[in-house]
């Protein structure tokens, strides 16, 4: 397992319409590995195979210690629409408001090649629309309604509650999580 460099806006991969996958090796339930390392590692909800360089319809998405993986994912039916914020791992901390359906329902395969067919609502509704955006070359700065509300956060003007200068010689406290921040994917 190992954590992979992930691709940020203006990298050409992230625009391209990703591959099916034909068949189901050990270096893909490698990727699989790696794709959750890297998710965790940079604190993330979800990731798509493209985001870290690899052109195929791979998705995985971690909510609540339950993991979800997707190859060759296709949204099949969506309900309703709510707008939220959200994040990419390939846009770190831009945040924007996204309208999207509000329960979806999602088929293709699991880490062992097995057909599966979730029908999911809430964030991991977003989150599933997220990811498969990212199939498809989308981003979903493309979908904010007007791209004024896009919002950056500074990780270093984050203005959560500091802990006193003593408890933090060294200066190497992290910073605080917005309150208010979406999670990213
Ligand atoms: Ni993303």
């Amino acid at each position: 397992m190992a954590i992979r460099p992930i691709l940020t806006e203006g990298h050409p991969m992230l625009r391209q319409q990703a591959k099916k996958v034909r068949r189901l090796d050990a270096s893909l339930r490698r990727l699989v590995d790696d794709m959750f390392d890297t998710m965790h590692d940079a604190d993330g909800l979800g990731l798509a195979a493209p985001q870290v360089g690899v052109p195929l319809r791979l998705i995985v998405i971690e909510h609540e210690d339950e993991r979800y993986v997707l190859f060759n994912p296709e949204i099949t039916r969506q309900r309703g629409t709510v707008t939220d914020d959200e994040g990419c791992l390939s846009l770190p901390q831009w945040f924007g408001p996204v309208a999207r359906s509000e329960q979806v329902t999602v088929k293709g395969r699991d880490r062992a090649g097995k057909a599966v067919r979730l029908k999911l609502e809430g964030l991991l509704a977003r989150a599933i629309q997220h990811e498969v955006d990212h199939l498809d070359g989308t981003l979903f700065t493309d979908r904010v309604e007007d791209r004024a509300q896009l919002r950056y956060v500074d990780p270093a003007q984050d203005t959560g509650p500091q802990p006193p200068a003593s408890d933090d010689p060294d200066g190497t406290a992290p910073a605080d999580e917005p309150d208010q921040q979406a999670a990213a994917s």
